[in-house]
């Protein structure tokens, strides 16, 4: 079984609700210190905690250990804009054809031309992409990758023309082009 999350994201997500267990605990704390009813929070924090505890698990066991290039943790909750027809892909597909395939290569499988001389080399996109939320793909295409070649391209691109290239990032990983 794959999860659809890799180690990186599945312990932030453990450190998230193990936040919430310390939270809880200390206000059931609070709360039983002053006799007031107390058993609700602590039963909250319980949830928790135990969440917390296998989200570790997993993330340890069955998510890939992929290191994931920083991405703030807000930027998964970010939902593509445009809509997910074949029209949006294929204006994708232009812009990806026209700016990215140099480096990331036509089918995505990180051999461009420019890839090469490259370290690290573009890695492929069929695999990773569905590793990542639409949000922190966008993200990078934005910023660009710190410490590779991945450049950012807020300049270049509006951000409609960048969430479309995300749409065409999914449809290459689900049917790369021959
Ligand atoms: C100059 C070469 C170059 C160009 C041009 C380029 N990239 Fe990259 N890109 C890289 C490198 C190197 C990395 C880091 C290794 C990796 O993650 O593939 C990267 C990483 C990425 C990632 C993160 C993938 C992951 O899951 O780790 C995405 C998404 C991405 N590029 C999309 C694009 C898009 C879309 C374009 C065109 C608008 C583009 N890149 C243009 C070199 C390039």
């Amino acid at each position: 079984m794959i999860l659809p999350m890799t180690r990186d994201a599945a312990v932030q997500l453990a450190l998230m609700l193990l936040a919430g267990a310390l939270l809880f605990s200390g206000l059931a704390f609070l709360r039983w210190y002053r006799r007031r009813a107390w058993r609700r929070a602590a039963v909250a924090g319980g949830v928790m905690a135990t969440l917390s505890a296998s989200a570790f698990v997993l993330a340890f066991t069955v998510a890939v250990n992929v290191p994931t290039y920083p991405v703030p943790f807000t930027a998964r909750f970010a939902t593509n804009p445009t809509p997910d027809t074949p029209e949006t892909a294929a204006a994708g597909k232009a812009i990806y054809d026209r700016l990215c395939a140099v480096c990331h290569g036509i089918r995505g499988r990180g051999d461009g031309p420019a890839a090469f001389t490259m370290n690290p080399r573009p890695l492929d996109l069929n695999v990773h992409v569905p590793l990542h939320a639409p949000g922190e793909h966008f993200h990078w295409i934005n910023e660009g990758i710190p410490g590779t070649a991945m450049p950012g391209w807020r300049a270049q691109l509006s951000e409609t023309e960048r969430w479309q290239v995300v749409r065409y990032l999914y449809a290459l990983a689900v049917a790369p082009p021959r």
